[in-house]
């Protein structure tokens, strides 16, 4: 008996089409009647079973301590029930994940980038060395939802993504306002700087998550959720159905039947991954003003798929999108709002018929994107979350690729307007953020001249993990400190905005210019021409790197021992597979 795997349009003797192309190679004859009586232990309960039905496997992202992640479990149970209702079998693992408003600290930010290579390294393993037919993925925090594609991309068997939904917004009781994530970030810079007091910060904090799901705002999760769902890899709807709604169980119910569509028409995730379904992920996410952080996601998501993308693309795309979504961090909305007026499929129907999105592309659902979109809700012209393209929040998306003397191989700035177009200041430099949150603590960072604080060494192989500077620019606009910007090698959150530029490539560890910057040294960034320049002549910048020695490595042992080894720079997304 022939057991390898099966090509697509394989019959079984009956004449009904093999769908179990992978599992079959150990369910088929007596190669391998150790792993059929583990299967057997295991659930199927009969030999026709064990020879025809497909095996998916349901991968949640969960583990608990995190909303964003916890009720994850719960959504693969439903998910593996629908599954067995298609008659198929469903195997529920799950990965690990770290959440990025909770891996804070100096150890904890080091791990989170890293997290998406473990996600997709994870599913790949169990996806290919179980040898399961499809997988569903369920997602929830951010680097979540691009290491679960990438893994699909590896396997490249027929597979479906459910986003776990966003969470509601929370309410403080002494503000009166609505809350978010960023909310609790903001509100330790206005403490720091005596804005508002003790009880104000600890209501915020008891009330900004008042139950599951992922950050509500336009930030890493929902900004990826909403590019993936229109790259054709969720249902319609899976990036705004909020977390614990009734929508949100039925996506799970109708992701089986999905999986069956996929898997009767070989529907495969390289199939989904197109540079054309990258495009429109670039243009919806500019249309929403989305995270910077996507910048790394889908330079990744492209490499792992052998596609093109270039962080070039995104400045091209930026330039003629305008930001419609007024949506957090720098709009009024939450996605939950969004989710009201129809949600993204509404959002993708508007940009199809303005022509900014392609709506003839693939999906899971067997159909092309425009199909599935249109029975979505039409926007009202009453409504203020996505605006006209006659009246746009912003004419251009609003995210930069900078290049410049201090960044020949790119950063990315996120430029909405409000902060001004180009800033000039004297460099104040920090080898890591904890000095600079020091120097904020100690009131050290003082309003009195333009200063750009440099906080370099916190690159994917510098920080290791190109660490997110939440903390510091959260506190930057917290404290309300206009006249100074933040440029980074590491990161900054979804959540932030302003003058901020990160991702700034080549890294310091990796000798960049970024390293040799001293305090005193002036600085602009120049979102206008798109330029990040340290006003020193090329001699001078010459002479300093020669006289540069690169520092060892900050970690040498464990797991991000061997990502810093590994990983490839900003500029290329990151990733650890580069070979
Ligand atoms: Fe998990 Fe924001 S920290 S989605």
């Amino acid at each position: 008996i022939d057991t390898s795997p099966r090509n697509f349009g394989d019959k079984h003797e009956d004449g009904t089409p093999i769908l179990n192309r992978y599992s079959t190679v150990l369910t088929n004859g007596y190669d391998y009647p150790g792993a059929q009586a583990m299967l057997y232990a295991e659930g199927i309960k009969n030999k026709e079973d064990m020879v025809k039905k497909p095996q998916v496997g349901i991968a949640s992202v969960w583990w608990e301590g995190n909303p964003c992640n916890s009720h994850l479990l719960e959504l693969g149970n439903k998910v593996k029930a629908a599954v067995d209702k298609q008659g198929f079998i469903g195997w529920q693992f799950n990965t690990i994940g770290v959440s990025d408003a909770v891996t804070q600290g100096n150890e904890g930010m080091r791990f989170s980038l890293q997290s998406r290579e473990i996600i997709a390294d994870s599913i790949e393993t169990v996806t290919v060395a179980q040898h399961h037919d499809a997988n569903i993925s369920i997602p929830g925090c951010d680097k979540n939802m691009p290491g679960c594609v990438m893994a699909m991309l590896r396997h490249n068997r027929p597979s479906i993504m459910i986003y776990g939904g966003s969470i509601q917004p929370g309410k403080s009781k002494l503000t009166g306002g609505d809350l978010s994530i960023s909310s609790c970030f903001e509100s330790a810079g206005a403490l720091m700087y005596g804005k508002i007091n003790e009880e104000t910060m600890d209501d915020i904090v008891r009330h900004a998550c008042p139950g599951p799901g992922g950050c509500g705002g336009m930030y890493t999760a929902n900004t990826m959720a909403s590019g993936l769902e229109v790259m054709g890899l969720t249902l319609p709807g899976s990036s705004s159905f909020p977390a614990g709604s009734p929508a949100k169980f039925r996506e799970c119910e109708n992701a089986a039947e999905a999986i069956r569509v996929c898997l009767e028409k070989d529907i495969k995730p390289r199939d989904l991954v197109t540079k054309e379904s990258l495009e429109n992920a670039l243009v919806l996410t500019a249309a929403l003003g989305g995270s910077t952080n996507s910048v790394l996601h889908f330079l990744a998501i492209s490499h792992t798929a052998d596609l093109n993308l270039t962080i070039d693309d995104f400045q091209r795309v930026a330039d003629k999108t305008p930001i419609l979504a007024n949506i957090k961090p720098f709009g009024k909305y939450m996605m939950n709002d969004l989710y009201e007026i129809g949600g993204i499929p509404s959002v993708c129907k508007f940009l199809i018929s303005a022509g900014l999105l392609n709506g003839t592309l693939m999906t899971v659902t067997g159909k092309t994107l425009e199909q599935n979109v249109a029975n979505a809700p039409t926007l009202e012209p009453t409504q203020d979350i996505i605006r006209p393209l006659s009246d746009p929040i912003q004419p251009k998306g609003p995210i930069r690729i900078l290049y410049g003397s201090l960044a020949p191989g790119g950063a990315v700035a996120k430029i909405t307007g409000k902060e001004g177009e180009t800033f000039t200041g004297k460099a104040r430099v920090f080898d890591r953020e904890e000095q600079l949150i020091h120097a904020f603590t100690q009131g050290d960072v003082k309003p009195t001249e333009n200063t750009v604080l440099v906080i370099r060494y916190e690159g994917p192989a510098g920080g290791p993990g190109m660490p997110e500077q939440l903390k510091s620019s959260a506190l930057l606009i917290g404290a309300n400190l206009k006249n100074v910007a933040l440029i980074t090698d590491g990161r900054y959150s979804g959540a932030s905005h302003g003058f901020i530029v990160g991702h700034i490539t080549p890294e310091a560890q990796r000798g960049g210019p970024i390293a040799i910057v001293k305090d005193g040294d002036v600085i602009t960034i120049d979102a206008v021409n798109n330029k990040l320049d340290l006003h020193l002549s090329d001699q001078e910048i010459a002479q300093r790197l020669s006289e540069w020695k690169q520092p060892p490595l900050r970690v040498n042992r464990g797991t991000l021992g061997k990502y810093c080894r590994l990983v490839g720079d900003a500029s290329h997304g990151a990733v650890t597979d580069l070979f």
